[in-house]
């Protein structure tokens, strides 16, 4: 069904990243490194910093202003480039938080409980978080139909949510009888849609995580990386040769996976060339790959940040062609749901 609808909409590409703290190996293979390799004539792209959402749970002013540009200097360090793709922050489109408000009028309350993002992040604590993180996933699906996106890159853990947006879609279009939106595709390809922390294989590597050594931040120098590799917690045995084997050990799975992830090889490949040896071995190679892969990123990142107001004008000339898209797709949704227009 979602392919018959989703032909009448031209090919077109969102995703999105929170400038809630400094992004990780995590984000950069899982998104960053995907998003600039989807650019090219096939889709139109368009990739936001969603500071709207970062703010759902608090944010020093001052510190989130920060962060908003430093994402923004990651994505280009990363090859998302401001010619070929929309890059810009989510609170400078308003559609963005307009659209949000018509789904909270389409979503079910009960959807947002089940989220699982919205249970660990709101632990025991659910009757006290604030209200924009339970909405938080309609606030996502309005990013992502207000330019009626047909696919969506995401890590792993974004499943959930890209789901509850295909329902939103779906309940709308049934509601109204329309064919007004997509019936969005989820994107979660590769090696690295879940890269996780250093410390403990059972976790997903995040920007959140209170230990520093759980990650790999994009801002790290060559020996913090380095270091943090070699301190990663794996076990005992030497490398197989073959992935099927590393079933059962998260740590030593998720260290090859990364590095298959930045060589762009498949893991197999990678433990054809280090069967039989030990961390001892495969670490320091990691730690070379990893390094090679990151250190430009890291440069070209000091080097935009350096510049302000360059990022500042980029992101506004991002908005301005958001907006562009955004807005009549907006009025249009107001107009199939009966809310009645009175400016031209
Ligand atoms: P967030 O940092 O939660 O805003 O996530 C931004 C993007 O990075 C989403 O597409 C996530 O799925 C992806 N991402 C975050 N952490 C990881 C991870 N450890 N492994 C793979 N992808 C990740
Ligand atoms: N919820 C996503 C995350 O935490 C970020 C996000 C917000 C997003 N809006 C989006 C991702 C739209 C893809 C599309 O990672």
């Amino acid at each position: 069904m979602s392919d018959q609808i989703n032909a009448q909409f031209r090919p077109r590409i969102f995703s999105g990243i929170q400038p809630s703290g400094g992004l990780t190996l995590g984000n950069y293979l899982g998104a960053l490194k995907r998003f600039a390799a989807l650019q090219g004539d096939k889709a139109e792209t368009i990739y936001c910093i969603v500071d709207l959402h970062a703010i759902t749970v608090w944010q020093d002013p001052e510190v989130l202003r920060a962060r908003i540009r430093e994402a923004a200097a990651a994505f280009m360090a990363a090859g998302v480039d401001p010619a070929q793709s929309i890059l810009f922050n989510q609170s400078q489109v308003s559609a963005h938080a307009e659209m949000a408000w018509l789904f909270n009028t389409v979503a079910r309350v009960g959807w947002m409980y089940r989220m699982t993002q919205f249970k660990d992040k709101a632990g025991k604590n659910t009757e006290n978080v604030s209200l924009g993180l339970l909405a938080y996933p309609a606030l996502m699906a309005a990013d992502i139909l207000t330019y009626q996106a047909t696919a969506v890159p995401v890590g792993e853990d974004q499943k959930q949510h890209l789901e509850l947006t295909r329902d939103i879609a779906a309940k709308f279009n049934h509601d109204y009888g329309v064919e007004h939106f997509p019936i969005t595709e989820p994107l979660i390809e590769g090696v690295a849609t879940r890269v996780m922390s250093l410390r403990d294989g059972s976790k997903k590597m995040s920007k959140s995580d209170p230990s520093d050594a759980s990650r790999i931040n994009l801002t790290d120098d060559a020996d913090t990386i380095a270091q943090k590799i070699r301190k990663a917690r794996t076990d005992a045995e030497p490398l197989p040769g073959q992935m099927d084997a590393l079933k059962d050990r998260p740590e030593a799975k998720n260290l090859v996976n990364i590095y298959a992830a930045l060589t762009d090889e498949t893991p197999d490949q990678v433990l054809a060339r280090f069967e039989g040896q030990g961390f001892g071995a495969f670490k320091p190679a990691l730690a070379e790959v990893a390094v090679e892969a990151l250190s430009p990123i890291t440069r070209r990142m000091a080097e935009f940040m350096a510049d302000p107001a360059q990022i500042d004008a980029i992101l506004a000339d991002g908005s301005a062609r958001a907006d562009a898209v955004a807005t009549p797709i907006l009025e249009r949704t107001k107009d199939i749901m009966g809310l009645l227009r009175t400016r031209a």
